[in-house]
């Protein structure tokens, strides 16, 4: 059962790329199951800073097969943009592979992703405008286009002009927008299947042999767990499934095959775009997180919103995906706060929840129960063991673990590789 599945616990941003770059190492494949370009993996390695978007981070190793599967949306011009810049620093991706099922992201879906959050006024998502969430409407409604559609010139046209009949009016009629047109599209994104032809295949069947084999696979996902469309904070989620289950759906394998899901969290907890956030802190604690977490989208380049560990969130998250162990991230960021909080439980209307509440009226007005822990004014850049973290560090660490019920396998204190610290088992 070679299969680890990582996932991030929280609102994304928990630093899953580096924990994906560590764990790489260990893998023959490295697969994105789902979202798009609307993610932003920050990877430092060897002294230079590399930003990704759709390219797994996995990369990185030349013994490494990065796969992006069947749940993912693919805008191709980024692709390739980001296929040229990592040529560009000697790094060769001809082993990528595209799934051929992975639906395309238009350039209706940009235009759609634009106009339908303005048209929401007040009420708008905060989403990334990268086109994510109408590339998924269309794949429900089976208007979609297709990564293997680009190897067909014939039937891409076909498909292309029948669904621009009707976004050319939604555009015109309702956003009064200008059409777009068709022939200037199926040229664009055709010269740029040819480019990409070499890389598409039969992902799952793939990794399915790879896995018979013996070989090592690790789902990656992007965003997380409360981003996820059944799962999240509906309706201020991403479109797609980025829980432990989606990791197996949007890849084509089945449950059997996994061994580990790792869960990735911040020891705090960051949000970018609207919804709700019990523990935000928008005093000193959170502008501290904020500046020394350099908490700005990796993607959109937005301030994300930051606040205290929600030891809820992290039991939600170890139901919903069956977490494994924990890969806690950015402990660093928390020493020289005089005390660290940790939410135990909300509170509304005189009951306490310790489980996350079944409705969403709760999770927007409930007030987090807090428990003060002793902080710690030591800086952790130069921590070379687990058991050299000053003692209420560990101790927070050993209260996560008491609260969410899950051991941690990881600590990173910094974003160098050589920053991650294994905790021994206890
Ligand atoms: P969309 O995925 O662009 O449709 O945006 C929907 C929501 O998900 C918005 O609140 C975004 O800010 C959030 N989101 C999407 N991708 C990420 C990510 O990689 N990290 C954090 N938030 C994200």
């Amino acid at each position: 059962m070679p299969v680890t599945i990582l996932v991030g616990t929280q609102w994304g941003d928990e630093g899953k790329g580096k924990a994906t770059d560590l764990l790489a190492a260990r893998s023959d494949f490295v697969v994105r199951y789902q979202g798009g370009n609307n993610a932003g993996h920050t990877i430092v390695a060897g002294g230079y800073l590399l930003k990704l978007q759709l390219v797994p981070s996995g990369i990185l190793y030349p013994h490494v097969t990065p796969v992006i599967a069947d749940g993912v949306v693919v805008n191709p011009r980024v692709l390739l943009d980001e296929m040229q810049a990592l040529g560009e620093r000697g790094i060769d991706s001809s082993r990528l592979l595209i799934s051929g099922n992975a639906h395309l992201v238009m350039p209706y879906h940009l235009e759609l992703d634009k106009v339908t959050e303005r048209y929401l006024g007040r009420a708008s998502l905060g989403t990334t405008k990268r086109g994510i969430g109408p590339a998924y409407a269309d794949k429900a409604a089976r208007v979609g286009l297709r990564v293997q559609d680009l190897q067909d010139p014939k039937i891409f046209r076909a498909k292309l002009d029948l669904a621009l009949k009707e976004k050319n009016a939604v555009l015109t009629k309702v956003y009064n927008r200008l059409p777009l047109d068709a022939a200037e599209i199926a040229e664009d994104y055709l010269e740029m299947g040819e480019r990409i032809r070499s890389h598409i295949a039969d992902t799952s069947a793939v990794l399915y042999r790879a896995l018979r084999e013996g070989k090592h696979v690790m789902l990656e996902g992007a965003q997380g767990t409360l981003l996820d469309l059944d799962h999240g904070t509906y309706p201020f989620v991403t479109s797609s499934s980025p829980v432990a289950g989606g990791a197996l759906a949007g890849s084509g394998l089945g449950p059997k095959e996994v061994e580990r899901v790792i869960g990735v969290t911040k020891a705090y907890v960051t949000r970018v775009g609207s919804g709700p956030f019990p523990t935000e802190d928008t005093g000193p604690a959170g502008t501290q997180m904020s500046e020394k977490g350099h908490e700005r989208g990796t993607n959109t380049g937005r301030i994300r919103r930051c606040g205290w560990f929600d030891a809820v969130l992290l039991r939600y998250a170890a139901r919903v995906n069956g977490l494994s162990e924990l890969f806690v991230t950015k402990l660093d960021v928390l020493s020289g706060l005089g005390a660290v909080r940790m939410c135990v439980a909300y509170r509304y209307e005189g009951r306490e929840y310790e489980d996350f509440p079944p409705h969403q009226s709760i999770v927007h007005k409930a007030e987090p129960v807090y428990e003060d822990l002793k902080g710690w004014a030591e800086e952790l850049d130069g921590v070379t063991r687990f058991d050299h973290l000053p003692e209420a560090a560990r101790s927070y660490l050993a209260r996560i673990v008491e609260q969410v019920g899950v051991p941690i396998g990881h600590v990173s204190i910094g974003p160098d590789r050589e920053q991650t610290l294994e905790v021994p088992a206890a």
